[in-house]
């Protein structure tokens, strides 16, 4: 029975598991009615947390769900009913060795299992969804992340009903059976969670391809789809290309099997899942034919398929300790996947999408009754915390210390830290000190960031003194409340800023100048600036805040005709044209006649016939009745 009250899970409860699982050997047979499930499991007594000595070893707590268990083995020994014991949820075994192998024997039946969580079956063909907790729908086991196993996976399966069968890792054996029955049996070498645990068996068609790596290694690629689907295949598969690439070229990430594979399923729950060499997607993410598909599409796509395959290093390689610190494998490889996007195609398009997803999902989020941090200290269901805010506002952490670090440190903490937790399993704590120890940046104040939910507001005021040349900005923060009731400390944001002449060029010497926000009030001074200037805050949105500051309409023109940073000259589009039509729905309601004000529409003359020019003020209040 599941309980009936649900739990809460505390991160500050985190302890290393009784026991690691150094090898997992399952074998699946597929059947209409039923599937045989066995698993054999190395298992070894935590020695870090349990003394050797005495033989009084604690039980071994298998988590378990749907799951008709046939038979349990220690070594030769069949297990009776007085060495362990069965609920819904758990399976308890009385141990005596420090080291054993366990063999169960389960029956799952995946053409009832509609959760779309475990092994399942749909259209006809067998998929698993095991993030984050679904891999107990399949066997028992020590389902958590931080438990990470070799694995190897043998189907059999009836050949025409079922003629691909595929697990993750390489391909190893294949056997012809009696009865029309064959089996494929894969082998993963690197060590793995259970939740990275793939298994598809269907009808399925594929094209194939192949990529050559740094070293000089050569890639099968593989994409599996329906035979219907087979001619939208292409752009996915060039996408993973330029993604295998990028990846060696940005990160030094190199791939580390013989194979790739990526299967497309109509009826996948999560979008896509980054199962290490055989990625399941839902069909959307991964088909586009150029007749139907629109470049939003495309573009998507490329997305997707560059974020599953990302996730081989940040995730899967390195992976979680615990669902806590989901955001460490999804904040990071969501801001790889951006950078991608921006190397592949718009720098400046992509940073605005991003920011407008931000701002009218996530700022919504982290202002209502779902509001949390980055890195939650509580949860109830895990499967609620794929939100938002662990992925879009994570990223946007990972920018900010890409940001506070430049280039260059970023990369050499990234470089630390896959070597240091290269096959662990690690927290955002690892991730940070790590950006830390490549650095030398001190970012004890940015780790607030990861534990206070809500959207900070930072609010802008500006002097020009003439006399003394100097300009000055006064930045104040804040955090509105959020449901936790928590108090809200200052966080330590980066805000970049650059200063227009009147004639539209940077004042400031390195054009674009990062000013480190830490108390709750700062002023900051720039001195030698002859005239003055019209302020470019938050260039490229380098924080997740709300700005204000008290722009005239003819500054935002003029940012929006004349600043050297793209993300800023759309966003002040944005702000005087929201201005504009605001007053226009005005003037409606007061019954007046609709006019569009002449200095929005000469700033977009400016625009487009004069990208650097400089507004004539004469246009600025001049509204035209249309
Ligand atoms: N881990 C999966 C992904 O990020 C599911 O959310 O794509
Ligand atoms: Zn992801």
């Amino acid at each position: 029975m599941k309980d009936a009250q649900p739990t809460t899970v505390l991160l500050k409860d985190y302890r290393q598991p009784d026991y690691w699982i150094d090898q997992t050997d399952l074998s699946f047979e597929l059947g209409e009615e039923r599937t045989r499930v066995e698993a054999i499991l190395r298992i070894r007594l935590n020695k870090q947390l349990h003394k050797i000595d005495g033989g009084n070893y604690p039980a071994l707590i298998l988590n378990g769900t749907e799951l008709h268990l046939e038979s349990i083995h220690i070594g030769d020994l069949a297990l009776g009913t007085q060495d362990y014991s069965l609920d819904g949820e758990q399976l308890t075994i009385k141990v005596s060795d420090t080291e054993f192998e366990l063999r169960t024997v389960c029956f799952i039946e995946p053409q009832k299992n509609t959760s779309l969580e475990g092994l399942y079956k749909s259209n006809g063909m067998f998929c698993t969804q095991c993030e984050a907790e679904g891999f107990r729908k399949i066997t028992y086991y020590l389902d958590r992340p931080d438990v990470m196993s070799i694995f190897s996976c043998k189907i059999t399966a009836d050949k025409s009903l079922y003629p691909v069968l595929l697990s993750n890792g390489n391909e190893f054996e294949r056997e012809t059976l009696k009865n029309g029955f064959h089996s494929v049996l894969w082998r993963d070498p690197h060590k793995k969670p259970a939740y990275l645990f793939a298994l598809v068996a269907g009808d399925l068609e594929h094209v194939r391809d192949s990529f050559t790596t740094c070293s000089g290694r050569e890639v099968t690629l593989q994409l599996f789809t329906e035979q219907r689907n087979i001619h939208k295949c292409a752009h996915a598969i060039d996408s993973l290309k330029r993604s295998m690439r990028w990846d060696e070229e940005v990160y030094g990430r190199e791939y580390d099997l013989d194979i790739f594979m990526i299967v497309a399923v109509d009826h996948f729950n999560m979008g896509a899942m980054e199962n290490k060499g055989l990625n399941i997607f839902n069909s959307s993410c991964v088909l586009a034919s150029p007749e139907t598909a629109t470049d939003n599409s495309f573009q998507r796509i490329e997305a997707i398929v560059a974020h599953e395959y990302f996730h081989n290093w940040s995730g899967n390689r390195v992976t979680c300790r615990d669902w806590f610190q989901l955001s460490l494998k999804e904040g990071f490889t969501v801001f790889r996947d951006s950078e991608f996007s921006a190397d592949m195609n718009s720098r400046t398009v992509k940073r605005i999408e991003d920011v407008a997803l931000l701002r009218t999902a996530q700022f919504a989020e982290d202002a209502g009754p779902m509001a949390h941090p980055v890195l939650p200290d509580s949860y109830m269901e895990i499967s609620n915390f794929y939100t938002l805010t662990v992925y879009e506002k994570g990223a946007e952490l990972v920018r900010m210390i890409h940001k506070l670090l430049g280039k260059q440190n970023f990369r050499a903490g990234s470089d630390l830290y896959f070597e240091r937790y290269d096959g662990l399993a690690v927290t955002v704590e690892n991730f940070v000190s790590t950006m830390e120890d490549a650095s030398e940046m001190d970012l004890t104040q940015f780790r607030r960031w990861y534990h206070q939910a809500g959207t900070p507001v930072i609010k802008v005021t500006d002097e020009y003194d003439s006399s003394e040349q100097c300009y000055r900005l006064h930045v104040s923060q804040s955090c509105p409340a959020t449901p936790d009731k928590k108090p809200k400390q200052p966080l330590h944001i980066p805000l970049a800023v650059g200063l227009l002449s009147s004639e539209g060029s940077d004042l400031l010497p390195d054009k674009t100048q990062m000013l480190n926000l830490t108390d709750a009030n700062q002023s900051f001074t720039f001195e030698g600036i002859k005239e003055p200037p019209v302020p470019s805050l938050l260039r490229d949105f380098s924080a997740p805040v709300r700005l204000e500051f008290d722009y005239s309409d003819q500054q935002l023109a003029f940012l929006m005709a004349n600043d050297t940073d793209g993300f800023n000259r759309w966003d002040a589009a944005q702000q005087l044209s929201v201005r504009v039509l605001q007053r226009m729905v005005d003037a409606v309601v007061a019954g007046e006649p609709l006019v569009v004000d002449w200095v929005l529409i000469d700033a977009y003359e400016q625009l487009l016939t004069a990208p650097r020019g400089h507004i004539p003020p004469r246009y600025c209040q001049n509204p035209v009745a249309r």
